[in-house]
């Protein structure tokens, strides 16, 4: 809830996301992505588009969902893009899922893990497999709002500026390097959805750039 939405109509004009490259930078081979997702699969289509413009080089090897009746599924389907369900309600612990969650990226020959709407807890088994080759997308500005709930979080706490952070995956959520952010105003009015939809829309411009700006950067 906004105090001041006089003050913020006036500031929003000023408040921009980064200008981005017209190209990308190139690779060897094409990154291999494995995307990993619970929702409804918007950023997993973003790239696929960005790939498919010949923006991204990269290819997504997998799509692993964990929600029986997430959209992403339909999406992997319309983009020709394997997909596998993998119930988090049918291990007996995270590590299990992960484990899982491994031999199946492996097996598509998975090179980048992009976390995209997912919303389970990675434990060291996912993140030490592919050591800073975990990324994950999150619709705040890092490192505020953590955690759920965080477009309305920042609603709530009568934020002026709102924005999606993309990261490295660390054990804690929502922690690890920051890669790339983009800032949208909040807007007087703003629902969690008028906003999170704003905030969607930038997060499909930025993901597909930092996942090449990650990717020239040499794992530790
Ligand atoms: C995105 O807003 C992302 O920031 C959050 O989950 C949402 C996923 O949306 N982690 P979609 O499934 O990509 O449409």
């Amino acid at each position: 809830m906004s105090l001041f939405p006089d003050v913020v109509s006036k500031n929003a004009s000023s408040i921009i996301s980064p200008p981005l490259p017209d190209s990308l930078p190139e690779f060897d081979s094409p990154l291999r992505l494995g995307i990993l997702a619970s929702g409804s699969g918007s950023n997993m289509e973003a790239i696929a588009q960005a790939i498919q413009s010949g923006w991204l080089q990269a290819q997504i090897q997998v799509v692993i969902y964990n929600n029986p009746q997430a959209h992403v599924a339909q999406r992997a389907q319309q983009w020709d893009i394997p997909s596998m369900l993998l119930n988090h309600r049918h291990f007996a612990s995270r590590e299990a899922l992960d484990e899982q969650i491994i031999q199946t990226l492996q097996a598509y020959e998975v090179d980048w893990v992009i976390m995209a709407g997912w919303m389970r807890r990675v434990t060291e088994v996912l993140i030490g497999a592919f050591p800073r080759r975990v990324l994950n997308i999150h619709p705040s500005l890092l490192p505020s709002f953590p955690g759920i709930r965080a477009v309305e979080q920042a609603l709530q706490a009568g934020a002026k500026v709102a924005g999606c952070t993309v990261h490295y995956v660390e054990l804690e959520v929502d922690s690890g390097p920051i890669v790339m952010q983009a800032a949208v105003p909040v807007l007087p009015g703003d629902t969690p959805e008028t906003l999170q939809a704003r905030i969607q829309q930038q997060e499909h411009r930025i993901y597909p750039v930092a996942i090449a700006l990650a990717a020239t950067v040499p794992p530790k």
